[in-house]
């Protein structure tokens, strides 16, 4: 049905937020755990059973309940896949505020939850600033009604920032609203080399500067990043001439002026090159091609587990000593593991993948605690843009001082006083 400018889109939709609520209900009476699950692509174990958990899956609320062309607000069901949103967007002439390798599968309910980052936030902020309103099932099936679609609105505490990132341990997303920017056409992707950091974060500061607002993405990789890719994915060819390099960077600009833009691009990249910042690069003729600079990118995960066992650490750190830990964590396991780093430079995002053959009680020690402690020490965060989950709730006193995660257990207390929602995840176990 459209009304104006308005599209409401949902049709009678068989699962709903109620039926989410007779479930919470019925085992917070009973004492049963629940894991809140989307697409199940998260990467700490956040939406996995640990023991006997009840899995409430959300992917039958799939439902786009409304959009309005005028200011750009999206209003759908927490278990929409991100790429069916994205693509519904499309034909609407607007973008998600949030892309990510995972899209095909992980749904904006888990999106939301996590707080995922992803590939653009450099350009389009991060969800607590993108999330207008939540709907959000409590454990104990009361249905918290907060899906506003205002851009302001200062009536009180603004609860909904709590189950953002509160990985499913608070409440269950059933309906999300968020502003959506509009699609704009005239889209460049470069992939340069640089051949040291302080060249990469030199052009983070220049593109910053020189690109201004059509500065879309800033992403990194370094050369072993490149190799796992060209080793392990088929069909993925490097771009430029097969000189090392030990750094490559993915620019992508999003703006309204083919030409201004285009010239605006160039005009960066031949002041970088005069300057000495990058060593080679190429700037994609067409879509193909730059869909093909993104798959460089995007395919390291994958890439990574075609490779064997991986130790995942995804690190908020200050841009200049970002790589250090990545040189260090080399010297500390010398010959014995593939320690690779990429990721969002542009957000002060790190992904430091460590590659083995196999599983090893041995390479984890000489990993942890001092990736944590290097970490702390250098007031950063453990976990940029994964959360905690499972995997790393233990680790919380490494970014969080004790008083602080004593306020997030009193908060889990008062909204879970059974403790049924999502155990073992986010807060330390013990
Ligand atoms: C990425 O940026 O590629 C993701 O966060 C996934 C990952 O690091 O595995
Ligand atoms: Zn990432």
């Amino acid at each position: 049905m459209k009304s104006g400018w308005r599209l409401q889109i949902q049709t009678g939709c068989t699962n709903t937020k109620a039926q989410v609520s007779q479930i919470l209900k019925y085992c917070n009476s009973r004492c049963l755990a629940v894991v809140p699950q989307g697409g199940n692509t998260g990467l700490v174990g956040g939406s996995v059973p640990v023991f006997d958990e009840v899995i409430v899956n959300m992917s039958l609320m799939n439902n786009i309940i409304s959009f309005d062309k005028v200011s750009g607000i999206l209003v759908c069901e927490g278990g929409c896949i991100l790429e069916n949103l994205i693509t519904f967007l499309d034909n609407q002439g607007f973008i998600m505020p949030l892309d990510l390798g995972a899209k095909g599968s992980c749904q904006i309910g888990g999106n939301v939850s996590t707080n995922a980052g992803g590939l653009r936030l450099v350009r389009y902020g991060s969800l607590h600033g993108n999330v207008l309103g939540l709907e959000v099932v409590l454990a104990d099936g009361n249905v918290i009604d907060m899906l506003g679609t205002l851009r302001k609105d200062n009536t009180g505490y603004d609860l909904k920032h709590l189950f953002i990132g509160s990985e499913g341990s608070l409440g269950i997303v059933t309906k999300v609203s968020i502003l959506t920017p509009p699609k704009l056409f005239s889209v460049n992707v470069a992939f340069l080399a640089c051949s040291d950091y302080f060249s990469c974060q030199k052009l983070l500061m220049e593109a910053k500067r020189k690109l201004g607002e059509i500065l879309s993405a800033f992403e990194f990789l370094d050369s072993k990043s490149l190799d796992l890719v060209l080793n392990h994915l088929d069909g993925v060819r490097n771009p430029l001439p097969p000189t090392v390099h030990k750094f490559y960077i993915l620019i992508e600009t999003t703006g309204s002026d083919e030409t201004y833009d285009r010239q605006k691009l160039e005009g960066f990249l031949l002041h970088a090159m005069e300057a000495g910042l990058i060593s080679d690069g190429a700037l994609a003729q067409d879509i193909n091609q730059a869909s093909s600079f993104w798959h460089i990118r995007e395919g390291i995960p994958e890439a990574l587990m075609k490779a064997g066992a991986v130790y995942k650490y995804d690190l908020s750190l200050p841009v200049e000593k970002m790589y250090d830990l990545v040189e260090e964590m080399r010297t500390r396991l010398s010959d014995s593991a593939n320690v690779v780093g990429y990721g969002h430079l542009g957000d002060g995002n790190l992904h430091l993948n460590i590659s083995t053959a196999q599983y090893d009680d041995g390479i984890l020690t000489q990993i942890e605690p001092f990736v944590y402690e290097w970490t702390s020490k250098h007031h950063g965060s453990i976990s940029a843009e994964h959360g905690l989950g499972l995997m790393k709730a233990n680790e919380i006193f490494y970014s969080k001082p004790t008083a602080t995660v004593s306020l997030m257990a009193s908060i889990k207390k008062m909204l879970d006083p059974k403790g049924i929602l999502n155990p073992y995840k986010v807060l330390p176990h013990s």
